[in-house]
């Protein structure tokens, strides 16, 4: 039976719209390889654009028109400047996260060849570890409030708030990738010595799934050093897991220890796939280069091939994976790598290699 896929593609604004294509290019070359079918929906909405023309980021029935997707793919959002970043980000990316209940966030780490990297004397091979965020839950929810504002008395109290089922199937995704990958050995970040209550019992829950794991190795670290050893000691890593804020934070440190941001790839998992899950590049707009055709364009190729990784191509993902490492180590390069090739010839040579 051939293998055919329903991808929403949503370029967004800025240079969304210049790395998209590269990515498509890439797809193009992978489907064409491996001999599945992508069947693309493109969409301008979830854009500043449509926002301008409509006064929302998207149509009310957004999420229908998506539902039957497999994947969506995604540029970035924000810019220009009219539409301020929380609209356009509550009101695009945060909505397919929450109700298409995306709840792992999952970011890469590699250093790669012909890439300088920031840590002093690190070689390719030392940095390669993946950061697996919790992403609807425990610090980042709506809960609490203040009393006695504006008055000396004032009082604020924020709620964070871990369930069982929430943390249990983020631990339970990160032991799977540990298992899966040769070192088995899973980090799990905690601060069980200053917040007294929930980070013991997400010590004792990590420890409760581990118990289907006996193969993982399990290394509990407070957030404070953990942090630390990923700039000084990232050989120790292999896979990370961590609540929405400790993650949010590590998943941002760890790509600014191997070199540009214009090489991090993200995916936002509903790994059960009731819901489409959503790949894209970690930058923003960038609207400083954008128009210019110099971004990189590596970090959404490698975001279409975690996309395909995810949708049971793994073959394809690795040939893209692949053609990424030659085109690092012998170039063509953007600006942002010391090179000065544009994006479209990056990506082109990328796509030519898959
Ligand atoms: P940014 O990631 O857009 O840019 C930060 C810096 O990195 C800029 O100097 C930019 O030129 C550079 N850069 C980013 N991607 C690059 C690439 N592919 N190649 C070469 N250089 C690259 O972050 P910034 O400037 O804070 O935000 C700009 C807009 O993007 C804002 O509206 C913000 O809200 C939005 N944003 C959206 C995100 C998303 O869609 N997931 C994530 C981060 C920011
Ligand atoms: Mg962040």
């Amino acid at each position: 039976m051939s293998r055919s896929y329903k991808i929403a593609v949503i370029p967004g604004d800025g240079i969304g719209k210049e790395v998209m294509p590269e990515g498509l290019r890439a797809l193009q070359a992978a489907s064409q390889r491996f001999g599945f079918q992508l069947e693309l929906e493109h969409i301008e909405w979830a854009s500043c654009d449509y926002y301008a023309a409509h006064g929302q980021m998207m149509p009310d029935d957004w999420k229908a028109r998506l539902s039957d997707k497999d994947a969506i793919l995604f540029g970035a959002v924000g810019w220009p400047a009219t539409v301020p970043d929380h609209v356009s980000l509550w009101g695009s990316l945060l909505k397919f996260r929450r109700e298409f209940d995306q709840y792992i966030n999952l970011r890469p780490v590699r250093l790669f060849e012909g890439v300088p990297c920031p840590l002093a004397g690190r070689k390719p091979g030392e940095i390669d570890y993946l950061v697996v965020r919790e992403n609807t839950e425990g610090e980042y929810t709506n809960l609490g409030g203040v009393m006695f504002a504006g008055t000396e008395r004032e009082i604020v109290i924020q709620e964070s708030v871990f369930s069982r089922h929430g943390t249990d199937r983020v631990l339970r995704y990160a032991f799977e990738r540990a298992q899966s990958r040769p070192r088995k050995q899973l980090t799990v970040a905690t601060k069980s010595n200053g917040i007294a209550i929930s980070m013991p019992w997400w010590d004792g829950r990590a420890d409760a799934v581990g118990q289907d794991f006996p193969g993982v190795r399990v290394d509990k670290q407070h957030i404070d050093i953990l942090s630390a050893r990923f700039v000084l000691q990232p050989e120790r890593f292999d896979v990370v897991v961590a609540s929405n804020l400790f993650g949010d934070i590590l998943s941002d440190l760890g790509p600014a220890t191997t070199g540009t941001i214009g090489l991090a790839p993200s995916a936002n998992l509903n790994p059960e796939r009731r819901f489409p899950s959503l790949f894209e590049p970690v930058h923003g707009s960038a609207p400083d280069i954008y128009g210019q055709n110099i971004a990189n364009p590596v970090a959404m190729i490698w975001s279409a091939a975690l996309m395909l990784d995810f949708l049971g191509e793994r073959a394809a993902h690795d040939a893209m994976l692949g053609a990424i490492e030659t085109v690092l180590a012998q170039g063509p390069r953007t600006r942002d790598l010391g090179g000065r090739a544009s994006t479209t010839e990056m990506g082109t040579a990328v796509a030519t290699l898959i």
